[in-house]
């Protein structure tokens, strides 16, 4: 996979998730293997520039934390440029722009030739940041405002004039929030619409099968995974092996080492974090792990007042004691608590997707 100068090991992504995909996490998804790129949390331009403490956390890296891209975010092109020179100096593979719905105010005053203008005011910003960097720049957009404006093709056409390297599309319009399944429809119309770059599908991807779906029904050169890594951080190895061989998906990995992974990931949040602020951050993600634990109420319940990587490993050694009541002979889980097959939105039938959404995590979902 290449987009720019940059060739990646597979074409798979992992999206950016804004409280969630730091340095810790990121090193978690690597150390299992498959992605071909990782995305920082969104940054805000201005508070880059301004060299606040909480923008430079966000940027954190390490040699083991490549390739990366850091994601932008702001509205004045000075600014977004700065900080794409700033960034670019500190040696990342490349820059992605955050687009969330770049037509709002298009939409609200009635769109027309006022689209237009907003695109164009749009591809200038852009230019503004290709034309200062070497890296590639690439760009995250929704499908648009609503399912009448759909503008995700016309503006994926006018920056890939203006020089950037690939399109991230997560195919859900503004209107949607994380409701509905996913439009891959609407992830084709981008794919048709540029001429070479890359587009890469988001939305949705919880399992090997539902990336090859992906691929297949859109045309996409990649995919994008998003909540899908926090169910599941071997989806990469297991959606590339799957990809690659052809062969069945490999079967989800066992409970023992969902544990391992869980508790290497505490143990990085606290190598980057320092104990307290790390295991306090870890209250959230730890429960993304357990949702593939079977019955989890007792853990559930005690992780979410954890200070110390003690108090973590007392919560974990006194669920392992609780869930035996959950066990066969062999020491599995029995058939009845374990918990149903993953299935992508865009795999099941409407009706039932619209029933069984994938948890969206509290957030300022105007800007995802
Ligand atoms: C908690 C959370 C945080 C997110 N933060 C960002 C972000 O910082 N930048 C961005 O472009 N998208 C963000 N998104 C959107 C995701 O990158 C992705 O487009 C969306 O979740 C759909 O993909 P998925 O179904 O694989 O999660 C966020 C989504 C969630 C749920």
């Amino acid at each position: 996979m290449r987009f720019g100068s940059l060739t990646l090991s597979s074409n798979l992504f992992l999206s950016p998730l804004a409280g969630y995909t730091n340095l810790p996490f990121r090193l978690v998804v690597r150390e299992l293997g498959g992605v071909g790129l990782c995305t920082t949390d969104l940054v805000n331009a201005r508070s880059l520039l301004e060299k606040r403490e909480k923008a430079f956390k966000l940027i954190e890296t390490r040699a083991e934390d490549t390739p990366l891209a850091v994601q932008l975010f702001g509205s004045v092109p000075e600014e977004m440029r700065d900080a794409a020179v700033f960034v670019a100096s500190t040696g990342v593979a490349s820059i992605d722009i955050n687009m969330g719905c770049p037509v709002r105010k298009v939409v609200n005053v009635g769109g027309g030739s006022a689209m237009m203008t907003e695109l164009g005011k749009t591809a200038a910003l852009v230019k503004g940041m290709v034309d200062a960097v070497k890296i590639p720049i690439t760009a995250k957009m929704r499908l648009g405002w609503d399912d009448q404006n759909l503008t995700a093709p016309d503006l994926a056409r006018a920056l890939e004039d203006v020089g950037v390297a690939a399109i991230f599309v997560h195919g859900r319009t503004r209107q949607q929030g994380f409701s509905g399944t996913i439009n891959l429809a609407g992830i084709r119309a981008v794919v048709q619409a540029v001429k070479t770059i890359p587009v890469i599908g988001n939305g949705d991807i919880i399992t090997p099968q539902a990336a090859k779906k992906m691929f297949d029904e859109t045309g996409c050169a990649g995919v994008s995974i998003g909540r899908g890594a926090f169910y599941d951080p071997w989806i990469f190895r297991r959606t590339l092996q799957y990809l690659n061989s052809g062969e069945s998906v490999s079967p989800e990995p066992p409970f023992a080492e969902r544990i391992r992974v869980m508790s290497r990931h505490l143990d990085l949040m606290v190598e980057v974090f320092g104990e307290e602020l790390g295991c306090r951050m870890f209250r959230k993600v730890a429960p993304w792990y357990t949702k593939r634990f079977g019955p989890v109420a007792e853990f559930n319940r005690n992780v979410v007042r954890i200070s110390t990587r003690q108090e973590f490993h007392d919560v974990l050694t006194s669920y392992l004691r609780w869930r035996e009541q959950f066990l066969d002979e062999n020491g599995e889980l029995m058939q009845k608590f374990q918990p149903a097959p993953l299935v992508a939105s865009f795999m099941l039938e409407p009706d039932v997707a619209n029933r069984q959404h994938i948890p969206v995590p509290k957030g300022p979902v105007e800007v995802w």
